[in-house]
């Protein structure tokens, strides 16, 4: 027998064992992975990226668990995306420019679809398609939030996933989900799904309330291109912010409109951590760790999750127990995972209203607090 070779992760390739067929594929394309806990991606690098036939980046967030993780793709004033096809799903956010999609169907149609920053979209799964700017004078950045992780430790074939030639029929949908027309269904507040393959402004697309996350919350849950990548979008008034909740790994969150920040910590811990938001950062609360969202500018504080397992979809037994039982909107007293106001650590609503003092926006979460005394404490630890 040979002499034990070693515990690092190149003699476990060498050894082929604890192999991560994600992580080699990613080592291998010949752009940035970059690993962090958020990431601004309207400044993260990029490198020509020759299987999309533009520039990219992989960021693979510390939260993002077993399944997800987000593609950063560049495509130059002018130019065009390689055609492409693939076993994963991706559900495209637009960061800043102008362009469109060309999405092949089964039958030999195509549809195209223009979009504009803040757009939403998913393409049936392994339907060929393309991509352009439309623009001669400004790039196109976009985030393509994918299952990939999960399907190339599933085959760890790359062949595979990019030279299939199966259609998946029942994803096209019907005629007009690419121009953005779609089904509504409420279930119950926080369940209101909005089905279709395209949202053209995921910051202006009308919310519908959810009081049990946060006074005044809106919430709409996408499915897109019937696929089992969920996202969806969520808002905060002026003046407010959400309960602290936590829950499974692999949500990306993209904060598309208005400014905060966001807290993160895990039970027992003495400090926050801190996400700042400004229009392109990403971040995924990790496994279990609370996560808290504060609005602090004069408009909505807005921001979109993308992960694996939608609500039609969910997969993974997390996200099916999250809609049945142990809810991410029932307090933790009650079994479920969420810290309703008066459960809070003390030194949460002093801080945001320190924030707020800054912005100069009033709060409006007054009748939850004693913010007249936290004001008063807050002056005369500043005096001091
Ligand atoms: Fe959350």
């Amino acid at each position: 027998m040979a002499e034990p070779s070693g515990d690092t992760p190149e003699q476990y390739r060498k050894d082929r064992v604890l192999l991560d067929s994600y992580l080699d594929w990613a080592a291998g394309e010949g752009v940035p992975v970059i690993e962090d806990f958020g990431v601004d991606l309207l400044a993260a690098e990029t490198a020509p990226w020759d299987r999309f036939g533009v520039d990219g980046a992989i960021i693979n967030l510390k939260g993002r668990g077993n399944y997800s993780s987000t593609f950063l793709l560049e495509i130059p004033p002018g130019a065009s995306s390689a055609p492409m096809r693939h076993l994963f799903e991706a559900v495209y956010y637009v960061l800043k420019g102008h362009g469109s999609t060309r999405v092949e169907a089964h039958n030999g149609a195509s549809h195209s679809f223009e979009w504009g920053p803040k757009a939403l979209f998913a393409l049936p799964l392994n339907a060929p398609y393309q991509m352009f700017n439309g623009s001669g004078a400004e790039p196109v950045r976009m985030a393509a939030t994918t299952n990939a992780p999960m399907v190339m430790n599933l085959y760890h074939s790359e062949s595979f996933v990019f030279g299939n030639d199966h259609w998946f029929a029942g994803r096209e949908g019907e005629e007009g989900r690419f121009a953005g027309d779609g089904e509504m269904t409420p279930i119950r507040p926080g369940r209101v799904l909005w089905d279709t393959n395209f949202v053209p402004d995921a910051g202006a697309f009308e919310l519908k309330p959810w009081e049990a996350r946060g006074v005044g919350s809106g919430n709409m849950q996408f499915i897109l291109a019937d696929g089992i990548m969920g996202a969806h979008a969520s808002e905060m008034p002026v003046g407010t912010y959400k309960k602290g909740h936590r829950h499974g790994p692999g949500l990306h969150v993209f904060t598309v409109h208005g400014s905060g920040y966001t807290l993160l910590w895990y039970q027992g811990d003495e400090d926050f951590q801190r996400v700042e938001w400004r229009h392109g950062m990403v971040f995924a609360p990790p496994n279990k760790m609370f996560h808290q969202h504060f609005g602090t500018s004069n408009n909505h504080a807005r921001y979109l999750a993308i992960g694996l397992g939608s609500k039609r979809y969910p997969v993974v037994q997390l996200r099916r127990a999250g809609s049945e039982n142990n809810r991410s909107d029932v307090s933790i007293k009650k079994g479920g995972r969420q810290i309703e106001y008066e459960d809070q650590d003390p030194r949460i609503h002093p801080l945001w209203l320190r924030e707020l003092a800054v912005t100069g926006v009033p709060s409006r979460m007054g009748k939850f607090f004693d913010e007249e005394a936290m004001l008063r404490e807050l002056k005369t630890s500043a005096a001091e």
